[in-house]
């Protein structure tokens, strides 16, 4: 039995211990916005954070989630106005959508602990995100723009 916090709601989960957070997320909890692309930690479309760490749901766990803390998407923002959803609308980002939470996700844990990023060092924190759409320059301008606060 673990004993856990998703955004921000106290859980308490006694199933699998082996059971990706990811199905937990979409298929108990009804958290949908993350999603399932390539289930083996290559492809970034499932990222969540984990106290504060982007983290690949789809290969984690529920057995090292007891006494965590776990912000999806849908917990991001109240209003979805978090500095990264503002200016990922700015600059238009999204083509299918598809890799977007993960993107979005991915940025937002970059910018919480490295506010003023250099190029390399978005490019470093974004490469495991991968765009089928390649929205890359525009997920890279909406990045530095989230950092600069515009
Ligand atoms: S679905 Fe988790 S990294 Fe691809
Ligand atoms: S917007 Fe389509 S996969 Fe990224």
């Amino acid at each position: 039995m673990a004993n856990l916090r998703v955004n921000g709601q106290e859980r308490t989960y006694d199933g699998d211990p082996s059971m990706p957070l990811l199905w937990y997320l979409r298929d108990e909890l009804g958290l949908t916005g993350t999603k399932f692309g390539c289930g083996a930690a290559l492809c970034g479309n499932c990222t969540v954070h984990v106290n504060g760490e982007a983290v690949r749901s789809c290969v984690t766990p529920m057995s090292e989630l007891g006494g965590k803390s776990v912000i999806t998407i849908e917990g991001l923002s109240a209003k979805g106005d978090h500095p990264v959803q503002v200016a990922w609308r700015d600059n238009r980002v999204p083509q299918c959508g598809y890799c977007q939470t993960g993107q979005i996700m991915q940025a937002a844990a970059l910018l919480a602990k490295t506010p003023g990023p250099t190029d390399a060092q978005i490019a470093e924190a974004m490469a495991g995100n991968i765009c089928r759409c390649g929205c890359y320059q525009r997920i890279h301008a909406a990045v530095r723009a989230a950092a600069r606060g515009a």
